[in-house]
């Protein structure tokens, strides 16, 4: 295994969780810890990569040789994502982004005067997405943290999302995935299929990183 496989290759990485804000002092966001994200970072970075790492909120220290970019919304790293196209040769969504925001973030602390209350949500754009429909489109990778039909709903992603490559996560066994240290995984692209089984998501994100940057360099050459 060469480990300056990506020697110089420009990589930017989303991690963690968005939170998408409700008034000033709330918002609606999720349990991502980041670590996965933050281990392909620090994975990619000792391959040689120069890695950007856009992270939502977490309590990660940024991993050593990395660049990171810190972001609070969806529209945020949105925002952030489209700024690396042209710069960016391999893109890894690894983050948790919120599916909706609020449709307004009051100016002041909603208060209690009601029984019920509701809050509109519209949806936030889907970045990775985004990122493999741009012109100047990157070698593209999405996760799939699924509870059921892992593989179905990974591939109908990959194909939908126009990815390159999916990395399958199966969320309901609680020993893997959001906020565990330990995952297993699925890796499809368009022909093919490969697991990687249980370990430690540090030893995971350098397979992880060898296998993307073996297709990486199968797609360019
Ligand atoms: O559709 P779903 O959210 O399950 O897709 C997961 C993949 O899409 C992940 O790679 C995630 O980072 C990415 N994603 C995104 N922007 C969104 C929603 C998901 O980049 N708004």
């Amino acid at each position: 295994f060469n480990s300056r496989l990506l020697d110089r290759v420009q990589l930017t990485i989303t991690a963690g969780p968005t939170r998408e804000a409700i008034d000033p002092v709330r918002y609606i966001s999720n349990h991502s810890s980041g670590k996965m994200g933050y281990a392909l970072a620090s994975a990619a970075a000792d391959a040689g990569a120069q890695v950007t790492l856009i992270s939502g909120p977490t309590n990660l220290p940024c991993p050593d040789r990395v660049k990171r970019i810190d972001v609070i919304s969806a529209a945020d790293m949105h925002g952030a994502a489209m700024a690396m196209m042209g710069e960016c040769q391999i893109f890894i969504a690894c983050a948790a982004v919120a599916d909706y925001r609020p449709n307004n973030c009051a100016d002041q602390k909603i208060k209690k005067d009601n029984d019920s209350m509701r809050i509109d949500l519209v949806r936030n754009p889907d970045i990775v997405s985004a990122v493999a429909s741009h012109s100047l489109r990157p070698f593209t990778i999405g996760f799939a943290a699924e509870t059921q039909d892992l593989l179905r709903y990974a591939r109908g992603k990959l194909e939908r999302k126009k990815l390159d490559m999916i990395v399958a996560n199966d969320v309901a066994n609680t020993s893997i995935g959001f906020n565990a240290n330990d995952n297993a995984v699925t890796v499809l692209t368009a022909n093919g299929e490969q697991n990687i089984a249980q370990m430690g998501k540090n030893q995971l994100a350098a397979q992880l990183i060898q296998l993307i940057a073996q297709q990486f360099l199968n797609v360019q050459s």
